[in-house]
């Protein structure tokens, strides 16, 4: 190895953030905690209080959710299997014989999940186990067998100990599963719940589309379905885009009915869609077959004229639907709530059905959906509840913060209050009692660590945007008159201590 290589291999690692993800860092995260703020009051008003479910469940739980066939959970899941924490993870060879019927013991009693991988691994490791064990009593082991011993850990090493965990992609799924686990059903309907926190979806990474995202969402669970619940959900999203002052949000709405009358608009989508299949692409000709809704989600300019002759589902709902749909677009206007119908607004998630939303804002290029939501009557008995109506949303944190930012909303960082220049012994014990005295009123208060010369202090104190340095050198001290220097034009007046926290409180 030349000198080069191992000076390049010494050198420590350089870690970074895995593709995807990021730092949220200050001055920005004053902003991300000024929109959850604003989203705490804002959903307060309506009657919803905070749940925070863990950020992982059980695979199973998101498959039957969001739908196996989804591109979320086919594709964008971040899943691993989780160890069975009771079992010593790396046995030796005398172990063996313990360890392997441990593993036997727990996948019969279905404590190490029953999967076809480890049916095999099972039985390969107990065929293997049966030659191994008449040798254990030869020592020292000979060569020759070692090899079959190797092939015992390669089975035990496969074994799936733990049950499949992911990490959560979004959040209705685990609303509903705590709903049932919780018996909310027995509280006053309908249930409105409110949540934020990092979801995890493995999407290729551009502007406004992360692996960890994060979503501000709420759901309404319930007996009852009224057009003015759903109304009343969207409308305390605009409220809040409202009072973060959101430019350009554009509502869109649409229903996708029910499952009386859906299926049979699909079967006729997927046979108009039969007679034009020459002329789509690759995607859209797949998704005939799959997921014929998912063909009016398409971007190719070369399929938009074709899709625009195409069935739409507002024609064919059922009566029950169709009434449904009038009631809430009527329940929106009376709250005075605009909205755009976009026949083609089928959501990428199985569980809807009836009323499907979407806001987009500006200043996000491609991916500039900040909201999606819609109705799921019906998720709840499917997770294994009972009989529940359901409605919700989730916002895209980070596209919402981006396209704040972009239109100017994002108000300018704020810097400290005071930056506390002292010198001298006498006037470090004033310092530090002046801002434990001024951090108390409120204010933001640097107070340097070592002694600097009021000048280096001050310099100090423009860099970070003081709007005020508080002088206190032994004069100041001695005196019982502290000088109060205003930095943006330079002033400087005296105040007794009661007289500066007045001032202060009068001036910021
Ligand atoms: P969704 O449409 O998959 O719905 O996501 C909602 C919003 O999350 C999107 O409109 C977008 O703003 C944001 N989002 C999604 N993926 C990413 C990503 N990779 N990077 C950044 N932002 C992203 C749901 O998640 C449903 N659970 C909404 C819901 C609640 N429906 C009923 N209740």
């Amino acid at each position: 190895m030349s000198e080069g290589t191992a000076k390049k291999e010494e050198k420590p690692r350089k870690f970074q953030a895995i593709r995807g993800t990021r730092d949220l860092l200050p001055p920005e995260t004053a902003l991300w905690n000024r929109v959850e703020q604003t989203a705490h009051a804002v959903f307060g008003t309506f009657g919803f209080g905070e749940i925070r479910p863990p950020i992982f469940e059980p695979t199973g739980l998101f498959a039957r959710a969001v739908g196996g066939e989804t591109d979320i959970v086919s594709k964008e899941m971040y899943t691993f299997v989780d160890r069975y924490d009771r079992l010593d993870p790396s046995p030796t060879v005398g172990q063996l014989g313990d360890y392997f019927e441990k593993v036997k013991r727990l996948y019969e009693e279905e404590k190490i999940p029953k999967t076809p991988f480890n049916k095999i691994a099972v039985e390969e490791a107990q065929a293997i186990w049966s030659k191994i064990e008449p040798w254990l009593e030869d020592r020292p082991t000979p060569d020759a067998q070692i090899a079959t011993f190797d092939r015992l850990f390669v089975f035990m090493d496969a074994m799936q100990l733990g049950s499949e965990i992911s990490l959560r992609p979004e959040a209705t799924a685990s609303v509903c599963r705590a709903y049932i686990e919780h018996g909310m059903q027995s509280l006053p309907a309908p249930v409105k719940l409110y949540y934020m926190g990092p979801m995890f979806r493995r999407e290729r990474p551009q502007k406004g589309r992360y692996r960890q995202f994060y979503q501000i969402g709420a759901e309404v669970l319930g007996g009852s379905d009224a057009p003015a619940i759903d109304a009343e959900v969207i409308e305390m999203v605009m409220t809040f885009f409202d009072r973060l002052e959101l430019q350009g949000a554009q509502l869109d709405i649409n229903s996708i009915g029910c499952r009386e009358c859906r299926p049979k608009y699909v079967e006729l989508l997927r046979a108009e869609l039969l007679k034009v299949k020459d002329q789509l692409g690759a995607d859209s000709q797949r998704r005939i077959e799959t997921n014929p809704l998912r063909v009016l989600d398409s971007k190719l300019e070369s399929e938009q004229g074709i899709i625009a002759k195409l069935p739409r589902i507002a024609d064919h709902l059922c009566e029950d639907c169709a009434a449904h749909y009038a009631a809430v677009k009527h329940q929106l206007e009376m709250r005075g709530v605009i909205y755009r119908e976009n026949w083609r607004l089928v959501r990428g998630l199985d569980y809807y059905m009836r009323t499907t939303f979407e806001i987009t804002a500006q200043g996000l290029g491609s991916q500039n959906a900040v909201c999606g939501g819609g109705r799921y009557d019906g998720l709840v008995e499917l997770l294994g509840g009972p009989p529940t109506k359901g409605i919700g949303f989730a916002i895209g944190e980070d596209r919402l913060i981006l396209s704040l930012q972009e239109s100017g909303k994002a108000s300018a960082p704020k810097g400290r209050d005071v930056y506390i220049a002292w010198m001298g012994e006498k006037a470090r014990a004033t310092a530090i009692r002046a801002a434990k005295d001024l951090r108390k009123a409120g204010f933001s208060v640097e107070l340097p660590p070592v002694e600097q010369k009021f000048g280096k202090a001050l310099g100090q104190a423009d860099k970070l945007g003081a709007r005020f340095a508080l002088i206190l050198g032994d004069n100041e001290v001695s005196e019982g008159l502290w000088t109060l220097k205003t930095l943006a034009d330079g002033s400087q007046t005296k105040f007794t201590e009661p007289d500066l926290l007045e001032h202060l409180r009068k001036s910021l």
